[in-house]
């Protein structure tokens, strides 16, 4: 028999556990298989860790959902959704050929209890099949669904099979708002322990997001800048140049609040904004993260800005009145030591400009030029440090300098570091996850306070646009960078948004 998946062995943000270069054998199953995220993104990074060798023999795939089909079917679909994935490996004939051996499907109904019943049988089969003693849950179902489906699996005792390691991971978002979030934390809270608790958040899987911490803790000359007496202010954009993309019943759900802001945006504000952990150990960074959610000041409704983008109302299962927004931008204010005083202006939004996330830390400007001519003085800028975190991966510090001739003008210049230096293809997301969860890595997930802290902090957002607003919707156009408001809100504190 294989050993069971190993129990979280902390091996912190920095280290790279040794069960990453083979999970162990799993049985894993998939809620939502047919979904949107279960093509375009799970099943791929499942396939790539295969063409990786990082599967072993015996790991299953047991995709759960409504339409009936056979494991034929299924695997026919996933070997499209995998040529049709971007992020994909090449299909190659061997490799294709033991992952599909791997896919299993079961038609089952969310609602129905006694498809659970089935679905428990169906995976003590796969299980002794394989000679597999772990099991996974993944549950990659909208927040209204996730309920609904754990208490099924409890009175099913899916989670609670003798014997067998078992795991969860849990898509964002996680709950709706902070009832929410509390619900599914007790539930989960019956059924598991903390440690077998995944509470996923693909950004956090993403390398540069991973590298805001060693960025910050391993080098020794930002650090001591790293606070209100040098920052002047700190802005996050998530800018996505697509739209919803035919997820019109999800989005109309979540908005932009709930798709990227509780989660991925609070995810990369928490390692930028946090204080150094006391030891490089999940729980300790966990902790850290905790409290920059629990020192974010309330959120006044005069410093948030909603935009929805013209022809959002005509997408697919989007209402025609539709309130929801795709855009959101908003300042932030610390309480804390550190932050006191530095705003941390957010932005995020669906059919912008271009696909950026960065995040541009803005430093104080000089106390005083000492170029006797004041207009070479006005060409000073403020050093900007700008962490991009996709695409074009990188990190980029501007100066000013001298331009080389017998005058002092004034320039400014950068020091620009690029991923694509390293000539290393830059993992994918999802992988990382996976395997962090199978190998017993919980640092970067979130942990149930921590989720909790979040959805605390931006709750005021969730009550979304006021009447105002709504009778303005839709306020930009496709391909523009949101509403004019979001501008405003920074030229109100005689400040802009940073070119990205
Ligand atoms: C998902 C959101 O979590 O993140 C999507 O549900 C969004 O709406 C996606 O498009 C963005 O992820 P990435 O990795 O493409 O930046």
């Amino acid at each position: 028999m294989d050993p069971v998946i190993p129990e979280p062995k902390d091996a912190g943000a920095f280290a790279d556990p040794g069960c990453l270069t083979k999970s162990p054998p799993c049985v894993m199953v998939i809620f939502g298989a047919s979904g949107d995220l279960a093509r375009r993104k799970l099943l791929p990074a499942l396939y790539n860790l295969d063409y990786d060798n990082l599967l072993p023999e015996g790991f299953t795939i047991v995709g759960f959902a409504r339409t009936d089909k056979d494991d034929d079917t299924f695997r026919n679909e996933i070997r499209e959704a995998v040529e049709r994935s971007d992020e994909s490996m090449p299909i190659s004939d061997v490799v294709w050929t033991r992952f599909a051996r791997r896919l299993r499907y079961f038609t089952g109904s969310y609602d129905s209890p006694e498809s659970y019943s089935s679905l428990q049988r169906f995976l003590t089969e796969c299980e002794a099949c394989s000679s597999c003693r772990n099991r996974l849950c993944y549950l990659a179902l909208p927040p209204s669904a996730a309920e609904q489906v754990l208490l099924n699996m409890q009175k099913a005792h899916i989670a609670a099979s003798d014997g067998i390691g078992l795991r969860i991971m849990m898509e964002k978002p996680f709950g709706l708002d902070l009832a929410g979030a509390q619900r599914l934390n007790t539930l989960l809270a019956g059924m598991f322990d903390e440690s077998q608790i995944y509470r996923v958040d693909h950004y956090l899987g993403k390398d540069t997001i991973r590298n805001i911490l060693l960025f910050r803790f391993a080098n020794a000359i930002f650090e001591p800048l790293w606070n209100s007496k040098y920052i002047d202010n700190v802005q996050i954009t998530a800018a996505e140049q697509i739209g919803v993309e035919g997820r019109g019943a999800y989005y109309e759900e979540a908005g932009v609040v709930r798709d990227m802001v509780q989660n991925h945006v609070l995810a990369t504000l928490a390692l930028i904004a946090m204080e150094p952990p006391v030891a490089g150990d999940s729980e300790s960074i966990r902790n850290k993260k905790t409290e920059v959610f629990q020192s974010l000041m309330p959120l006044m409704p005069s410093d948030v800005e909603f935009g929805q983008y013209e022809g959002y109302r005509d997408e697919k299962n989007v209402c025609p009145k539709s309130c929801t927004p795709t855009f959101v931008a908003f300042k932030l204010a610390l309480n804390n030591w550190r932050w006191y005083g530095v705003p941390f202006y957010i932005r995020a939004g669906k059919a912008l400009a271009t696909k950026v996330t960065e995040v541009a830390i803005q430093f104080k400007s000089i106390p005083l030029c000492v170029i006797d001519d004041p207009a070479m003085c006005r060409r000073v800028q403020p050093n900007v440090l700008h962490i991009h975190l996709q695409p074009d991966e990188g990190i980029r510090l501007s100066f000013s300098v001298k331009v080389p001739g017998r005058n002092d003008e004034v320039t400014t210049a950068n020091l620009d570091f690029h991923y694509t230096q390293f000539g290393i293809k830059m993992p994918n997301a999802y992988e990382r996850i996976i395997l962090d969860c199978l190998c017993g890595v919980p640092t970067l997930f979130w942990r149930a306070d921590e989720v909790e802290a979040a959805w605390k902090a931006i709750e005021p957002l969730l009550a979304g646009p006021c009447e105002e607003d709504h009778r303005k919707f839709p306020n930009y156009a496709p391909g523009s960078w949101g509403p004019e408001c979001a501008d405003g809100l920074l030229r109100r504190d005689a400040r802009y948004w940073q070119p990205v």
